[in-house]
């Protein structure tokens, strides 16, 4: 038996979002019951977190984070790709791509993966991981476990995009989805938005619940008997990133990490990209609006910034630290962004500019949860191609130029 609706008025009325029931008294039998059970396992609390947002989160104390540059790397690459070569030849690494997300800002209705960046010929986002993520296939000469996080508002295209196209190539029985978990939107006051007069607007939860979901899902147990010890996790947007890449797996296991983090070097002091650091002697990345002159003109004994590299989302963590934090909670992000919803007429609105808030963890709140870090650079040029935008910063034509410039045909 599921909530009555004096149940879920109560609920409601506690949290302030009674106005949810609004067309209650319009809807069929289904949608009803639909709604209410929608109520019932909604956790309304995380709309909170938009009352504390003036002003930055309070944070401890920042010092600078060695990064393996590149000098280093190159002088032990060779040591580096043998273990990493040999790790992923184990079975002990697996991937984990991050595909839950709306990429809104790129404005496709379809999963961001299935965005076709091809010029003569059809290259869609999706491919253009598998193929980047087949070179250490082919390189170490086995398949990578791949598992890939969705949500429910793109499990089923993503999966029946990848199924069609049969996986690019990739051993279907080397892949795995599984879903991430989902948090209502709100307005710029806090009340949660309708999408349908029966169903709260929702969105994925950001990328931070990724291992919570593969353990709620059951896939630690798959990791659990496959032996995987490494997750490379990554997001859908880098066209150019190197997944499980040999010489990183390497290092971050040589230097006896709990994880690694590509990073690349910054481009100008304030250039818009969290950094890498220790918060209170634990690893931690510093947002570009919270570096302070002071931090931004800190030097290294070498004379360079103090707090030089950049993270570009791809991780590798081992496994067992990550079991530790699973009863961790992680902060909660509250983000502008566009909602379908409706309007005061109970009209569907797809709205054109940001109209509220989704609340999210982020993965890299997970880094500051870990004992040690490697920050492990690569040339930007070469492995970092972001998609967030049509045009512009980080747009599908900045990408597509970084891919011709990298010899890539589109
Ligand atoms: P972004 O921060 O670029 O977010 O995600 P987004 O929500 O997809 O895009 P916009 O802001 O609406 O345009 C970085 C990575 O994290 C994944 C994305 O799919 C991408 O790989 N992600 C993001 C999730 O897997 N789940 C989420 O809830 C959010």
């Amino acid at each position: 038996m599921g909530m009555t609706y004096e149940q879920a008025l109560e609920k409601l009325q506690q949290c302030g979002q009674a106005h949810l029931l609004k067309y209650y008294e319009e809807l069929n039998k289904e949608q009803k019951a639909e709604l209410l059970a929608q109520i019932e396992e909604t956790d309304f609390s995380v709309v909170d977190a938009c009352k504390h947002m003036d002003g930055v989160a309070e944070r401890g104390k920042i010092s600078p984070l060695k990064a393996m540059e590149l000098a280093e790397i190159e002088a032990e690459k060779e040591k580096f790709r043998e273990i990493g070569v040999e790790a992923i030849r184990l079975g002990k690494v697996g991937a984990v791509l991050l595909a839950g997300g709306m990429g809104t800002r790129l404005g496709s209705d379809d999963p961001k993966g299935m965005y076709n960046i091809g010029l003569t010929k059809d290259m869609y986002i999706f491919e253009r991981l598998i193929c980047n993520l087949m070179d250490v296939v082919n390189e170490v000469g086995v398949w990578i476990p791949l598992f890939i996080m969705t949500s429910d508002k793109n499990q089923v295209a993503t999966e029946k995009f990848l199924r069609e196209h049969d996986f690019f190539g990739y051993d279907a029985d080397c892949v795995w989805f599984f879903k991430q978990e989902m948090a209502p939107a709100a307005d710029y006051n806090g009340k949660v938005y309708l999408e349908e007069k029966w169903k709260i607007s929702t969105s994925p939860n950001g990328n931070g619940g990724w291992y919570s979901s593969m353990e709620k899902e059951g896939i630690t147990e798959i990791l659990r008997l496959k032996g995987i010890e490494w997750l490379n996790v990554f997001a859908v947007d880098n066209v150019l990133q190197r997944i499980a890449d040999p010489v990183f797996v390497g290092a971050t296991i040589d230097r006896n990490c709990a994880v690694g983090s590509k990073v690349v070097r910054k481009n100008a002091p304030d250039e818009k990209v969290g950094v890498m650091c220790l918060e209170d002697g634990k690893p931690s990345i510093v947002e570009y609006y919270e570096l302070t002159d002071e931090l931004m003109n800190a030097k290294d004994e070498k004379g360079d910034p103090a707090y030089n590299f950049g993270v570009i989302l791809n991780y590798l963590f081992r496994e067992k630290d990550l079991k530790e934090m699973l009863d961790k909670k992680l902060p909660l992000h509250v983000v502008e962004k566009k909602i379908p919803c409706l309007d005061e007429n109970g009209e569907q609105v797809k709205p054109q500019a940001p109209n509220g808030y989704k609340f999210e963890g982020l993965v890299l709140d997970m880094i500051h949860e870990m004992d040690s870090c490697l920050p492990f650079e690569v040339v930007r040029n070469r492995e970092f191609a972001p998609i967030k935008n049509k045009t512009g910063v980080d747009s599908v034509e900045s990408a597509r130029a970084l891919l011709q410039e990298n010899g890539v045909e589109l």
